[in-house]
């Protein structure tokens, strides 16, 4: 189940709102400039499907996507318990960071927590299966799939340069597990 949980930044473990709720969750992210949908899956996929397979079921959202912020490149990324480098990975992204581009994902299984920190306040958008995140160039915040991953996303992005993770330095993110 997809889930929004906010907190003041000065305050983990104090939710100020939490909800399960689709158009909630939108609009609470909208907000902040963050686009959240829930999308109806074309077709059944098996999480062994192909990348190929992947990406072609959800060509016609993905042309849509890319025309609208312009990106012009769409990859899967497979991350489970069995990929050999799922720690490293994990730390990659684990500390409060930005990019130079928008992170677009869209979670066709599985599940992860893009956390985001601004305006004083931590959102912790716990994405799952169906939904459809666009974290904006520059917004601080991690990302968790927690210590057995399974989550399978198609990335959408103009340059691979844009996955690069600038840190802030902040340690907020130790403060912060995924709710
Ligand atoms: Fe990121």
């Amino acid at each position: 189940m997809s889930r929004l949980t906010i907190f003041e930044d000065k305050a983990p473990g104090q939710p100020v709102l939490r909800t399960e709720d689709g158009d909630t969750i939108a609009r609470e992210l909208a907000a902040i400039g963050v686009r959240f949908e829930r999308w109806e899956s074309p077709v059944a996929l098996s999480p062994d499907d192909s990348a190929d397979t992947i990406l072609e079921a959800y060509r016609p959202y993905l042309d849509r996507l890319m025309g609208e912020n312009g990106a012009g490149s769409a990859d899967v990324i497979k991350i489970t318990e069995a990929t050999p480098n799922k720690d490293a990975l994990r730390q990659k992204f684990l500390s409060e960071h930005t990019h130079t581009e928008d992170e677009v994902r869209f979670f066709v299984h599985g599940q992860g927590s893009f956390i985001l920190h601004l305006n004083g306040r931590v959102y912790d958008a716990h994405c799952t299966q169906g939904d459809l995140i666009a974290v904006p160039t520059g917004i601080k915040h991690w990302f968790d799939a927690g210590e057995t991953p399974f989550v399978t996303a198609l990335r959408v992005f103009t340059d691979t340069s844009g996955w690069v993770a600038h840190y802030t330095g902040d340690d907020i993110a130790d403060r912060f597990p995924a709710a």
